[in-house]
């Protein structure tokens, strides 16, 4: 029987199609268990590298149970032969969802608003009290068109926005048309959007992205939205974004040196932060770690794997 190793606790739905081709160990002493195991399920906070690497001779597959993959040595994997996989698309829906709920936070100020009832400052209901921005007629930018961009600019025209994108590759003609979206260069992104919501991935060319310069170019009284990777941002250029300007707001689920944040972030009252919950409801959580799980399965099986990362 093969020896899996989980760094996370598993949901029954995956056991159940892991427990006839192997024993699973896990997550208390996992590493140590790397001795003797042939697969790996591991989340975003499990850095694989070498070293870790070295100490599972006998691995085949690094089953990754999140669609970012950064965290991973894919170079040192594929020197050893082991196959690393990925979970897009099962985390889709609920990570556009998320980004469309920070959209809304940030431009119609939620949380500063809940933070004053709380504190007893609603007095009743005053004309010009809480006034926040509205989504209707206003330019939506995204960064990133894969699946969560494209999900995305399918949510935001319900509310009355354009949308513009900016991406490493342009749609296909009719897969702008489909999600009703305008391809714009990188300075046109910065200089349209009224809200800029990121969907790249975390690579050498995304990370800083949005600099102190991209900002600068941005539209007075914008929003940024960030539900990809914290470290496409300049954190403290965003917070001198934040408060000096142009910016009006933020919503932020990820950050550059995640879990800390940057305090200047903290500090302000126009930016929404959540901790990292893009993906995090039950339903989508269960599929990712099944997926993971089937990964491991067809691998483990001599099947091709169902979701490799190139
Ligand atoms: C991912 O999958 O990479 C997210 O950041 C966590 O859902």
């Amino acid at each position: 029987m093969a020896r899996i190793v989980t760094t996370f606790p598993l949901p029954d739905a995956a056991l159940e199609l892991l427990h006839p081709i192997g024993a699973v160990a896990g997550p208390e002493g996992w590493r140590d268990a790397l001795a003797d195991a042939e697969a790996l399920l591991c989340l975003l906070t499990d850095r694989v590298d070498a070293e870790l690497l070295g100490r599972a001779p006998r691995l085949r597959i690094v089953a990754n149970a999140v669609v970012g993959y950064e965290h991973v040595d894919r170079d040192a994997c594929r020197a050893r032969g082991i196959t690393v996989t990925n979970t897009p698309d099962v985390l889709t829906d609920a990570t556009a969802d998320l980004a469309m709920a920070l959209i809304l936070a940030a431009a119609r100020g939620l949380p500063r608003a809940e933070r004053s009832l709380r504190a007893g400052e609603f007095h009743g209901w005053g004309f010009w009290d809480y006034l926040g921005a509205e989504l209707g007629g206003r330019t939506l930018g995204i960064f990133g068109m894969g699946r969560i961009g494209r999900a995305v600019a399918r949510r935001a025209a319900p509310f009355g926005m354009r949308v513009i994108y900016h991406s490493r590759a342009r749609l296909p003609a009719e897969d702008e048309a489909a999600v009703g979206a305008e391809w714009v260069d990188f300075g046109g992104l910065m200089a349209r959007s009224d809200v800029l919501s990121l969907h790249a991935p975390l690579t050498p060319a995304t990370r800083h992205v949005i600099d102190a310069a991209a900002l600068r170019r941005m539209r007075p009284g914008a929003f940024l939205v960030n539900t990809a990777r914290g470290p496409l941002v300049d954190e403290a250029a965003l917070v001198d974004a934040l408060r000096d300007g142009p910016l009006a707001g933020a919503g932020l689920d990820v950050y550059e040196h995640e879990p800390r944040i940057h305090p200047g972030l903290l500090e302000l009252p126009n930016v929404v932060l959540l901790p990292h919950i893009g993906s995090a409801t039950r339903e989508t959580r269960t599929r990712m770690a099944v997926l993971a799980a089937r990964n491991v399965h067809a691998v483990l099986t001599g099947q091709p794997p169902l979701t490799p990362v190139p």
